[in-house]
């Protein structure tokens, strides 16, 4: 079951989000993100992008801070919030909204507009017709 977080922990989310994007390692596309995924007991697990000088590997955000916190051994997620220095807001892309679907059917994806207003809309919105494996 989805639900909205109140204002003040989405904010502070957000804040997370940022923190991280603050690590991010984006030499090729100059582009960083940061992601805040939050478990159902309340830990949040940070991620950033990383990318690979050969142009094959990138790691999204969303899915650093769902590798982190699978790694940290939770398994329950309640909600994302996505931010990126050069876009508001930010949506994640085809590749992560799958990954997140199968950890996370329920989650929330968070964003933020450049003016500072909060978005909360289930990933089954962004996602809608998921294939849900062999
Ligand atoms: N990126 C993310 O980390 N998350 C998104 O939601 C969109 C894209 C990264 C991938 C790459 O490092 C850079 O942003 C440009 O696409």
């Amino acid at each position: 079951m989805n639900f909205l977080l109140p204002p003040d922990q989405a904010r502070e989310l957000f804040e997370q989000a940022r923190s991280a994007m603050g690590r991010a390692v984006a030499p090729v596309s100059e582009f960083p993100v940061g992601a805040a995924l939050r478990s159902v007991d309340g830990a949040v697990a940070y991620g950033c992008n990383v990318e690979s000088r050969s142009l094959l590997q990138v790691f999204c955000a969303e899915r650093t801070a769902l590798l982190r916190a699978l790694a940290d051994g939770r398994r329950e997620f309640t909600h994302l919030a996505i931010v990126a220095a050069k876009q508001a807001p930010v949506a994640p892309c085809g590749l992560c909204r799958q990954m997140l679907f199968e950890f996370a059917p329920d989650l929330m994806i968070l964003t933020e507009t450049a003016q500072g207003a909060i978005d909360q809309r289930p990933l089954a919105d962004y996602f809608p017709f998921p294939f849900a494996g062999p």
